[in-house]
């Protein structure tokens, strides 16, 4: 009731992240950039998208692939200037597509010439944009581990006993939300990017500019004699000193976002219980946050070496609490995967499911969820985990972090790389698979990253040729959830758990309040499952089946051709998916 009350521009859309660097390569120097986006625009239109995430694409010595920004107002030259950037405004508009930038401003790089200046003169304006302090007994001031691994604190070069505070790699310095020019800064710059026609933010890392500034130390966790950062951020984010991360985030909403009715994404871990209304209710700091309740499940934010392998039981669960949990307060952002994650065929389905079913699968959970869903580049075709051998195969900074920390823990060498292999952020960012020319089609020169050889197999060309691909499956889906006959059941109804008590069947309900339903029914299981539908689902029609022949008859069906057809049971193969309305 409240989100209906409560309407919005972006609730019916879908939106695309794109990894610049291994989207398409226009000018054949290997790298990704702004004139390959363009070229692929009419294909992302086809596939159903609205809203485009583009991850960084400012300066930056790309330290951490542009989460390390060295100027906010330009764009890195390997993407293409700033005229490429305004015509793929100009494009998207065309189109009726929209553009949202990330916003990385947890840290900046520390080529900023902020930081530089800083360096500098720590004592100086430019050092109180950052966190300098004095070590504690001899030692840095406290003990925290950066994300990355090692030492939050890093000692600042001709001084003694001084340390600048980097929650990522120390080449990110924090930037000091505590001081009123960084705030007003980041303010103009939000603004000047609106004023040029994104159309939002993906907000990277943003529970994090809240710091307890007395930085106590806590128990270590591990054999570094440091402590996880997920405690730092609770003690940062329950100390009542300063503005709460609350009013930070009002205040920042307030100056930028809700002058421009923006549509902003967060990318928020930590919450405290309690406090999603805060976050993206009715008047919340932003538009969606991601749902990674999914991706927490493997333990990875302890390492890698405490990842376990999902159950479909743990899945399910998971899924079916964080709708329940969230549907009434605001629209979560859904994913599979990001730049962030390896792919999520190899993580969340179980190994007797076919990876065309399984694609198709989990993009039916995702799409047909409560939420707006949030497709990454190469998830429409099926793209897979890459198959890593060596250590120096990977670029990813927190992967190499990764290999360290499971051998300090006594794995071996083969047991860490083979976590790397199944979890690195690597694997999602080998280049797109446009077709089965030389790399992949995504570049003339060689490619920046590795392509990952099953290219010949998975690619875009062929299966836009194919009528049952996952490329056409997703099209067909996205095209049933966009159909605005059904908006007020697949954007606007609610979320229900069916059948539960089936073992391996995933099957929820999306209820508009009007009175009309969808039924998505999925089976996990090994073998073939007769599901006995209750009296009421008797009469409900096929909209979509991962397993038909064409899909492209089968969002038609409702409309056109569909025959009321009673059934009693339905049986679904292993794999299969089917949505019902
Ligand atoms: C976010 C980004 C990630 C990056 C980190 C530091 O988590 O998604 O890619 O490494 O922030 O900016």
């Amino acid at each position: 009731m409240q989100n209906i009350l409560n309407k919005k521009w972006w609730h019916n859309k879908v939106a695309y992240e794109i990894y610049p660097k291994s989207f398409m390569d226009a000018n054949g120097d290997g790298v990704g950039d702004l004139q390959g986006i363009i070229s692929k625009l009419d294909y992302l239109k086809e596939l159903g998208i609205d809203i485009l995430w583009i991850c960084p694409i400012y300066e930056s010595p790309f330290v951490d692939q542009g989460y390390d920004i060295a100027d906010y107002y330009k764009i890195a030259d390997c993407f293409g200037s700033m005229d490429d950037f305004e015509q793929l405004i100009e494009e998207t508009k065309k189109r009726d597509m929209y553009v949202i930038m990330d916003l990385v401003v947890n840290h900046c790089s520390d080529k900023h010439t902020w930081f530089t200046k800083a360096l500098e003169n720590p004592e100086g304006e430019y050092g109180k944009r950052f966190y300098f302090e004095r070590g504690k007994d001899g030692k840095e001031p406290s003990n925290y581990r950066s994300y990355f691994g090692g030492s939050m604190w890093e000692p600042v070069p001709g001084y003694n006993d001084l340390y600048y505070y980097h929650a990522f790699a120390k080449e990110q310095p924090d930037l000091n939300w505590n001081n009123d020019e960084v705030v007003q800064a980041v303010y103009d710059m939000v603004n000047w990017w609106l004023a040029k026609g994104v159309a939002g933010f993906r907000i990277d890392a943003i529970i994090n500019i809240k710091k307890d500034t007395s930085f106590p130390s806590y128990e270590p966790d591990g054999p570094d004699g440091l402590c996880e950062t997920e405690k730092t951020v609770s003690g940062a984010l329950s100390c009542k000193e300063g503005p709460s991360i609350g009013q930070m985030l009002s205040s920042l909403k307030e100056h930028t976002f809700a002058r421009h009715d923006a549509f902003t994404v967060g990318e928020v871990f930590n919450l405290e219980n309690g406090t999603l209304q805060e976050f993206i209710g009715r008047d919340g700091h932003f538009s969606t946050i991601f749902d990674f309740s999914l991706h927490l499940l493997t333990n990875c934010e302890h390492g890698w070496f405490a990842a376990h392998k999902i159950t479909f039981r743990e899945l399910r669960k998971t899924i079916f609490d964080s709708q329940l949990a969230t549907q009434k307060i605001g629209f979560m952002a859904n994913i599979i995967e990001n730049h962030d994650e390896p792919r999520g065929l190899n993580i969340f389905l179980p190994e007797w499911i076919d990876r065309e079913a399984g694609a198709k699968l989990l993009g039916t959970i995702m799409v047909m969820q409560h939420g707006i869903p949030f497709l990454y580049q190469g998830q429409e075709i099926g793209m897979t985990n890459m198959d890593f051998t060596t250590l120096n195969q990977y670029n990813d900074i927190s992967t190499i972090d990764q290999y360290h920390q499971a051998i300090d823990r006594g794995f071996t060498d083969q047991e860490a790389l083979s976590l790397c292999n199944t979890y690195s952020r690597d694997n999602a960012r080998t280049v797109m698979q446009w077709d089965d020319t030389e790399n992949a089609g995504f570049s003339t020169g060689t490619p920046w990253f590795h392509v990952n050889p099953n290219y010949k197999e998975i690619n875009v060309k062929s299966q836009l040729e194919d009528a049952c691909s996952i490329l056409s499956y997703y099209r067909a889906l996205i095209a049933l959830r966009k159909n605005s006959i059904y908006e007020n059941v697949f954007v606007y109804g609610m979320f229900e758990p069916a059948y539960e008590e089936y073992d391996n069947v995933l099957a929820f309900y999306r209820k508009s309040e009007q009175g009309g339903y969808a039924l998505v029914v999925s089976n996990w299981g090994k073998s073939d499952v007769t599901i006995t539908l209750t009296d009421e689902d008797k009469s409900l029609w096929l909209m979509l089946d991962s397993m038909s022949n064409d899909y492209r008859l089968s969002v038609a069906l409702k409309n056109a051709i569909g025959q009321k057809e009673k059934k009693d049971q339905i049986i679904l193969k292993p794999g299969q998916v089917c949505v019902y309305g």
